[in-house]
C-alpha cells in the first residue's frame, strides 16, 4: 500500500470511528398507510416568471422536467399589471363604451405554465382580485408592470353584495382560458382562442368567503365542468379553525356547490440573526409544531366533509433578511440544502397523515421577492437543492394520479439527527421496488447502515453536492456517510 493510499484508508477508518453509527431497521411486511400524496409546487407572478425574461425558458423547463400534479399558478398581489385582467371597472355607457380587459401580461405565464404541464393536472388561482370590485378602495398601479407595490389588495367589502359582479369576472377568466374567450360587460367580443382543459380552479380568501365562494364556482363550473375546486387558501390555519369547521359544512352552502378541496399554508421563520447551523433546529422544531396541527383539521375534515381533499399548496422558508428587501442579507449555501430537508421531512410526515397534495414555494423568489422561498437559482433560473428535492422525490416516492403504487412500512428512528422512511413502491407495470428516504437534520456528518442497502442505488444531496446541481447517483455500500442536511433515497438491489 502507498503512502498515499495508506493516508485515504486511514482518514476513512477514523471518520467512521468518529462518526456515530446510525442503524436503520425497516419492518417491510408492517404497513403504516398507503400513500395518496402528490409532491408538487407552485410559481408566483413576478417579472422574472415571463417567458422573455433572462430565465424564463429555463423556469419552464425545470416545470416540465419535474412531472408534477396538481402543480399551482398563482397570480398574486404585487404586479397588479401582471396578475390582473381588467384593472378598471367597465365603462358601458354611450360616451366610453369600453372595457379594460387586457391579458397581454398575463397570457405568457399561464400559457406557458400549462403547456409545460401539459398531460397532467395544473390549476390556476387568480388571487388578485380586481380593488375596483370592493368598497372604499383606492389604489396606486404602478405605470411599470414590474415595479412591485404592496398596497394593491385593499377592501374587504365587495360593492355588489350578491357576489354576482366578483363571480362574473372569474366565469370571464376561466371562459378566456377554456372557451376562447368571453362577451365583455359592454357586450363587445374578447377573443383568446385559448382552449384549455383545466384540471382545477381555486377560489381565494375574501370576507363573508363561503357565500363568494359559492356564487364564483356556479358561475365558473360552466366553462369548467370538468374541473375541481380548491377552496379556503389558508395562510394561518391554526388561527382560521372556524373557517375550516364553516366552510366544510355542507349546509353552509348553496345546494350542488362541490368541496372537491381545500388549502392552508406553512412557512417556517427560524431568527436568521443567528448563525446558520442554528437554523435547521429552529426550522424543524416549527414544523413539527405545524404537523402536529394537521391531524387537528383531518378531524374537522373527515366528520364533516371526508371526500374533499386537502392540498398544502404554499410549504417553505421565510428568512426575515431575505424578504421584501431589495437589498436582502445574503443566503448562505446551506440554507438551501436545510429547507430542501425541510421539504422532505414535511412531504413524508403528511404523507403518513393521508394528505393529499403538498406543494412547495415557489418557482421563483429573488431580492425583494422572497429569495428564501425560491425553488431556482434567480440569475441562472436553475433549480437549487429545494427544486432538486422535489424532483427526487417525485422521481422515486411521488404518487402522481394513482400511475403509481406507494405504501408507507414501519421504519425504526434509530436517531433525532437523522430522519428516514421506507416505503414499497410499484408503477403500473413494474415489479415492487424497496427505497428508503434519509435525512439529516443535523450539521453533523453521520454513518447511517441499513440492513440490505449493500448493492443498492442511493441518490442524494447534501452541503457536498453543491447547492446548484442535481442529485448524485452511487452504489451503496452497507453503510453511508451521510453530510449536513443530506437528502437521499435508496433503491434496494432485489
Ligand atoms: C356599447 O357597445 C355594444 C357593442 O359594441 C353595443 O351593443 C351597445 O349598444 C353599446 N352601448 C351603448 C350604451 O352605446
Ligand atoms: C352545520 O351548519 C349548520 C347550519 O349552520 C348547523 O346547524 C350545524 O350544527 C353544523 N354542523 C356541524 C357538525 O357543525
Ligand atoms: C448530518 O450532518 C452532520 C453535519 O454535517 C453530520 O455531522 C452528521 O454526522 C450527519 N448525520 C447523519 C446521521 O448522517
Amino acid at each position: 500500500m502507498n503512502n498515499k493510499l495508506l493516508l485515504v484508508y486511514l482518514s476513512v477508518l477514523v471518520a467512521k470511528l468518529l462518526a456515530e453509527s446510525i442503524v436503520v431497521k425497516t419492518k417491510w411486511h408492517e404497513v403504516v398507510i398507503k400513500s395518496k400524496t402528490t409532491a408538487t409546487f407552485q410559481i408566483v407572478t413576478n417579472p422574472l416568471v415571463l417567458p422573455t425574461s433572462p430565465i424564463g425558458a429555463q423556469v419552464y423547463k425545470n416545470i416540465k422536467e419535474l412531472n408534477a400534479e396538481w402543480s399551482r399558478f398563482a397570480a398574486w398581489y404585487p404586479y397588479p399589471r401582471m396578475s390582473v385582467a381588467e384593472l378598471h371597472p367597465p365603462r358601458c355607457d354611450a360616451s366610453v363604451n369600453k372595457t379594460s380587459w387586457d391579458f397581454k401580461l398575463l397570457d405568457p405565464q399561464v400559457t406557458n405554465f400549462l403547456d409545460a404541464n401539459a398531460g397532467r393536472t395544473s390549476y390556476l388561482s387568480f388571487c388578485t382580485q380586481p380593488a375596483w370590485l370592493f368598497k372604499d378602495t383606492k389604489v396606486d398601479i404602478p405605470k411599470d408592470y414590474t415595479v412591485p407595490t404592496w398596497s394593491y389588495q385593499q377592501g374587504s367589502k365587495l360593492v355588489d353584495e350578491s357576489a354576482q359582479q366578483i363571480a362574473d369576472y372569474y366565469a370571464r377568466m376561466a371562459a378566456w382560458y377554456s372557451h376562447g374567450g368571453f362577451i365583455d360587460e359592454c357586450g363587445d367580443l374578447q377573443k383568446s382562442n385559448h382552449h384549455y382543459n383545466i384540471a382545477g380552479f381555486e377560489v381565494f380568501t375574501v370576507e363573508y368567503y363561503t357565500k363568494v365562494y359559492d356564487k364564483v364556482v356556479a358561475k365558473v363550473r360552466r366553462y369548467l365542468p370538468n374541473a375541481e375546486f380548491i377552496g379556503l387558501s389558508l395562510i394561518n390555519p391554526r388561527r382560521n379553525y372556524n373557517y375550516i369547521n364553516y366552510f366544510l359544512n355542507s349546509s353552509n352552502h348553496d345546494a350542488g356547490i362541490p368541496l372537491d378541496w381545500i388549502s392552508y399554508h406553512f412557512y417556517a421563520e427560524p431568527d436568521d440573526s443567528k448563525p446558520v447551523d442554528s437554523w435547521s433546529k429552529q426550522i424543524f422544531e416549527q414544523t413539527d409544531d405545524f404537523l402536529s396541527h394537521v391531524p387537528e383539521f383531518e378531524k374537522i375534515r373527515k366528520s364533516l366533509s371526508p371526500n374533499t381533499k386537502t392540498t398544502i399548496n404554499e410549504l417553505g422558508v421565510i428568512l426575515g433578511g431575505s424578504a421584501t428587501q431589495q437589498q436582502p442579507k445574503p443566503i448562505p449555501d446551506a440554507y438551501w440544502n436545510i429547507a430542501a430537508a425541510q421539504y422532505a421531512y414535511c412531504y413524508v410526515k403528511l404523507a403518513s397523515l393521508g394528505i393529499d397534495a403538498v406543494g412547495m414555494s415557489q418557482m421563483v423568489g429573488y431580492p425583494s421577492q422572497y429569495p428564501s422561498v425560491s425553488m431556482v437559482n434567480w440569475e441562472t433560473g436553475v433549480g437549487n437543492a429545494r427544486y432538486f428535492v422535489l424532483k427526487l422525490i417525485n422521481k422515486h416516492i411521488g404518487v402522481q394520479n394513482g400511475n403509481r403504487d406507494v405504501t408507507l412500512v414501519q421504519t425504526e428512528q434509530a436517531s433525532s439527527l437523522v430522519f428516514v422512511q421506507s416505503f414499497i413502491v410499484a408503477g403500473k407495470s413494474e415489479r415492487w421496488v424497496k427505497k428508503t428516504l434519509i435525512l439529516n437534520k443535523s450539521s453533523s456528518n453521520l454513518v447511517v447502515e441499513i440492513d440490505g442497502m449493500t448493492g443498492g442505488e442511493l441518490e442524494y444531496l447534501d452541503t457536498t453536492t453543491g447547492t446548484y446541481s442535481d442529485a448524485k447517483q452511487i452504489k451503496t455500500k452497507n453503510a453511508i456517510q451521510v453530510g449536513p442536511y443530506f437528502v437521499g433515497v435508496v433503491t434496494y438491489d432485489e
